[in-house]
């Protein structure tokens, strides 16, 4: 039935449940929020025009998108009172764990949501704006630096760049191509259909919480290196390469082998067994956001080479592997300064608006049931209890 995925073991545990909101057929590598294919929404919208998209079910006329962005500007402070939880964690802190937390607190300092009926309601646009801030904020107090408040004259993406890297003696430059990139990106990661952190929010959200626990949850499924972690260990697996100096064949002879360890991060989907069409779009970033930067990136070489081995090679032609929507972001990261261990919380408020779409899509369906799975019992037949003196 629509709303909460019930896993039937009829499905092979693979549940199923209906949803209006993100179409993708992982044969031919499609990808459409609301209809809109991905790669038009990426080449002539906003990261705030996406999001509408997604949660309200259609495009905003001019007027809804500029009060949007109003009511995004003016909820993006955060509570004076949430800098404490910031300046008591320690140094070497997780930022993800860190969001996580942010998020989950905002129950106790914002009002619950109330109104579903309102299109695009001020929770909603409260959590998009705020989890900016709260990201920045977290970089900022990892390397000892004043936060930076977000600035009224500023856009959504330039806005949470110059709270990253704007200080009280370097100023930041906005650059509008940078900008643009960094729309993009966030376009690409808006939402994916069923994935492991989206599921966690519907299944926790099932339950009636409030949806910035719900939301939390979903922040924390994303964490793990198989999902959005995956940009995060991309860069990490590039790195090694590098440094270890180790040849493409030796990656692609190490992936193959199921006893080694060494994983091709960034390659293969569960849904995709073609190109991710998101990856086709990052990896044109790459070569945008470096020559803007002025920079060459040794791990961009890297990525390309592997890459095309990797699609030449008989194993992973053989496993319908090919690069995913994380195997460039980390490059694209890099070249607008996002630190490493930020790469995952990038992707975090991308996919925010997905989140609370598909959050959104369940709470307001008045058949929607708390999320109960099954299973398949495989454990002892019934036995008595042994007395702790007959046991052996
Ligand atoms: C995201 O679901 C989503 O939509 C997620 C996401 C989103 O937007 O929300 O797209 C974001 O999470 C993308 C994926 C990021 N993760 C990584 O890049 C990590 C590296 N990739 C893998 O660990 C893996 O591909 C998974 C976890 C993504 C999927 O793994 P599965 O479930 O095993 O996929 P599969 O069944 O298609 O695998 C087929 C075979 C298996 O071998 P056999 O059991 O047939 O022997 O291919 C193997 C897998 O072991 N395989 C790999 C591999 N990925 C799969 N072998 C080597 N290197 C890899 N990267």
């Amino acid at each position: 039935e629509t709303g909460c995925i019930t896993f039937d073991p009829g499905y092979g545990n693979t549940g199923a449940c209906k949803s209006a909101i993100t179409y993708m057929d992982g044969e031919k590598g499609i990808l459409r929020y609301r209809g809109i294919p991905i790669e038009q929404l990426a080449e002539k919208s906003t990261f705030v025009e996406t999001a509408y998209l997604l949660i309200v079910g259609r495009l905003p006329t001019s007027e809804e998108l500029t009060r949007t962005s109003v009511m995004l500007n003016d909820f993006s402070l955060v509570h004076e009172n949430m800098k404490a939880f910031y300046q008591n964690y320690p140094p070497q802190a997780h930022p993800m764990g860190i969001l996580a937390a942010m998020v989950n607190a905002m129950r106790s300092f914002y009002p619950e949501l109330t109104d579903l009926d309102e299109e695009m309601n001020n929770t909603f646009l409260r959590l998009i704006s705020k989890i900016r801030t709260m990201a920045a904020m977290s970089y900022k107090f990892s390397i000892g630096q004043r936060v930076t408040y977000p600035q009224p004259g500023l856009c959504y993406c330039a806005n949470f760049l110059n709270m990253m890297f704007d200080n009280d003696v370097v100023p930041y430059h906005v650059d509008q191509d940078l900008v643009r990139a960094l729309n993009v990106f966030w376009i690409l990661h808006a939402d994916h259909e069923q994935n492991c952190s989206t599921t966690a929010v519907r299944v926790v959200g099932s339950g009636r919480v409030n949806i910035y626990s719900a939301i939390s949850a979903g922040i924390s499924a994303l964490w793990g290196p198989l999902h959005g972690g995956a940009n995060q260990a991309v860069i990490q697996m590039l790195e090694k390469i590098h440094k270890d100096g180790m040849t493409i064949d030796q990656c692609i002879a190490k992936a193959r082998d199921r006893e080694d360890p060494f994983r091709l991060m960034g390659f293969g989907h569960r849904v995709y067994k073609t190109y991710d069409p998101r990856g086709k779009i990052m990896k044109k970033m790459c070569d945008i956001v470096l020559a803007k930067v002025k920079r060459d990136d040794p791990l961009l070489d890297i990525a390309l080479r592997l890459e095309e081995a990797a699609l030449e090679d008989s194993y992973f032609k053989d496993k319908h592997l090919y690069p995913n929507v994380d195997f460039y972001a980390g490059i694209v990261l890099r070249a607008l300064g996002i630190p490493t261990n930020m790469f995952t919380v990038m992707f975090a408020i991308g996919r925010l608006p997905g989140w609370i779409a598909q959050w959104k899509e369940d709470m307001a369906d008045p058949e929607m049931k708390i999320s109960r799975p099954r299973q398949i019992y495989t454990g002892n037949t019934v036995n008595d209890y042994i007395p702790i003196d007959q046991r052996r």
